[in-house]
C-alpha cells in the first residue's frame, strides 16, 4: 500500500508504487505454487480507491486477489477516506485527467460517474460485462453505472443513510422507534431531559459531501427534491426543501437536540459520541453497525437498533444513495488484467467477504441473501429495501459544481436561520450551472 501523498504530490509511476510497497520483490507472502510466478512475471497494475477499513482492509482484500492467481499484481494505492470526498475526487481527477494510464483501476463515488464518463476517462464496460452479467446486480445500480446507454462502472458496494437508535433509552422511555421527525424530537427530548443521553440526535453538517447527504434525505422526507429529473428545474428554494433546512437548523437552534459540533462534524466524529453512550439517535451509514456492536470500539453493543430515516407527517422516508463502483481508466495499457481483478472484487465471494469484513452493503441480491450475510450484518438484510429505493443525488457530470454551490448555501443558512433567502441563492447558482 502506498499513500496520498505519493499519489499526489509527484507523477506517479508503477515503479514508485512497488518500491513503496515492497511489492516489487515481494513474493514472500504468496503460498505454494502462485508464489513461483515471480512478480515481474506478472502483469501490474495500480488500484486507487478511498480507504475504507473494518476488520480488514482494502488492502487486504487486493493483496487476498494477488494471492489468488499468478498472473496479475495489483498495489493498492491508498486515497483519503470515503467521508473526505472532495479530496479523493481531486486525487481522481489529477491522476485521470493525464491521460496517461494510471491508475489502471479506481473506485468512484456514485456521483462521480457521469463526470468520469464524460470526460472519456472510465473505459465503457459492456463489451466484458454484458446484459447476463448485470443481470445479476441490482437494476437501480447499474443504472447508476450507465452513462449514455453505456455501462462506465461496475457495482461495488451500495449505502445508504439510517437511522441507529438505542433500544435500551427507547425501551426505558416507552417510546417507540420514530418513524417521523416530530416524534424522534419529542423522544430525542424526553430521553435527554431524564438524564439518559446527553446527546438527542447526531448527523453531518459539516461543509462537506456529506451535508448533501442528509440534505437529500431531509428533503425527499418532505417530499421535495433539489433537481427535477429534467436535470433543469432547480427544487431547492421550494417549499418542502425550506421545511427541511428549518428542521436542520432547528435542531441545534431551537429544539436542541443536535448539537451545535454536529455543524462541524462529518461521519466519525458524529459517530464517536453514539458509540460512546451519549447519544439516542444517529444518522449515519451502513458501516457504523460494525463498530457499533463490537465491544471492544463500542460501549453500547447489544443495544443498537437500525431503522429508515424518519420523515414529515403524510410523506415518505427517504434515504440518500450512496457507494462506490469500480471504474478501468479508459488509458489503461492492461485491461485484460484490469478487467480481471474487477472481476474478481465485484463477484458474490467478494463481495460477502467486503459485507462482513468492512460492513459495506453488496450490491449482487443474490449475497443480501445469504446466510452468513444475514447472521453477520443483520441489518442489511431487514433494510434491503432501504439500499434498493435510496434516492440519488442529482446525476449529471457538473455534479462537483453543483456539490459545491449546496454545500456553502445549506452551511451559511444551518449557522444564520436565514433559509428562504439561502436556498434562493443556491438555487440561483445551480440553475446557472446545469442551465
Ligand atoms: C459515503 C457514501 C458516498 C458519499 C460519502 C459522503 O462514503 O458511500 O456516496 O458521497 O459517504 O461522505
Amino acid at each position: 500500500m502506498t499513500n496520498i501523498k505519493a499519489f499526489s504530490a509527484r507523477p506517479f509511476t508503477r515503479r514508485a508504487a512497488l518500491t513503496a510497497t515492497g511489492l516489487a520483490l515481494g513474493t514472500a507472502a504468496l503460498p505454494g505454487s502462485i508464489k513461483r510466478a515471480r512478480a515481474a512475471d506478472r502483469t501490474q497494475i495500480t488500484f486507487a480507491s478511498a480507504n475504507f477499513y473494518g476488520k480488514e482492509t482494502i488492502g487486504q482484500i487486493a493483496d487476498i486477489y494477488n494471492q489468488s492467481q499468478s498472473k496479475v499484481q495489483v498495489t493498492y494505492v491508498q486515497l483519503p477516506p470515503p467521508s473526505s470526498s472532495t479530496e479523493v475526487h481531486q486525487a481522481l481527477v489529477q491522476q485521470l485527467a493525464r491521460r496517461n494510464g494510471t491508475p489502471d483501476v479506481f473506485t468512484q463515488d456514485v456521483i462521480w460517474i457521469a463526470e468520469f464518463a464524460s470526460a472519456g476517462w472510465a473505459l465503457p464496460l459492456d463489451s466484458y460485462f454484458g446484459a447476463s452479467v448485470q443481470k445479476d446486480y441490482f437494476p437501480g445500480l447499474i443504472q447508476a453505472c450507465t452513462f449514455r446507454g453505456k455501462l462506465t462502472a461496475l457495482p461495488w458496494h451500495v449505502d445508504s443513510g439510517m437511522l441507529y437508535y438505542r433500544t435500551d433509552l427507547l425501551q426505558k422511555a416507552g417510546a417507540q422507534v420514530p418513524t417521523t421527525w416530530q416524534e424522534l424530537t419529542e423522544t430525542a427530548q424526553k430521553i435527554q431531559q431524564a438524564g439518559g443521553a446527553k446527546f438527542g440526535y447526531l448527523w453531518q453538517g459539516k461543509q462537506a459531501e456529506v451535508l448533501v447527504c442528509d440534505l437529500v434525505e431531509v428533503v425527499g422526507s418532505a417530499g421535495g427534491g433539489i433537481l427535477a429529473p429534467d436535470g433543469k428545474t432547480v427544487l431547492i428554494a421550494e417549499a418542502p426543501a425550506v421545511e427541511a433546512v428549518q428542521f436542520m437548523h432547528d435542531t441545534i437552534a431551537k429544539s436542541k437536540i443536535s448539537p451545535q459540533d454536529v455543524l462541524s462534524w462529518d461521519e466519525e466524529p458524529s459517530r464517536g459520541p453514539f458509540t460512546a453512550g451519549d447519544s439516542v439517535f444517529l444518522r449515519n451509514w451502513s458501516y457504523v453497525y460494525k463498530i457499533a456492536e463490537d465491544q471492544t470500539a463500542s460501549s453500547i453493543a447489544g443495544k443498537v437498533g437500525v431503522a429508515p430515516l424518519p420523515h414529515f407527517p403524510g410523506k415518505q422516508s427517504a434515504a440518500c444513495l450512496g457507494g462506490y463502483q469500480y471504474g478501468v481508466n479508459a488509458h489503461t495499457q492492461n485491461r485484460e488484467a484490469a478487467i480481471d481483478f474487477i472481476t474478481w472484487m465485484s463477484s458474490p465471494d467478494t463481495q460477502l467477504r467486503i459485507a462482513t469484513g468492512l460492513g459495506l452493503a453488496p450490491t449482487r441480491p443474490a449475497v443480501f441473501d445469504q446466510p452468513e450475510l444475514i447472521a453477520k450484518q443483520p441489518f442489511m438484510h431487514t433494510l434491503k429495501d432501504v439500499f434498493v429505493g435510496a434516492t440519488p443525488r442529482p446525476v449529471t457530470p457538473l455534479y462537483p459544481q453543483v456539490t459545491l454551490a449546496l454545500q456553502s448555501a445549506v452551511s451559511r443558512a444551518l449557522v444564520n436561520g436565514n433559509v428562504q433567502a439561502e436556498l434562493n441563492r443556491a438555487k440561483d447558482k445551480i440553475a446557472a450551472i446545469v442551465g
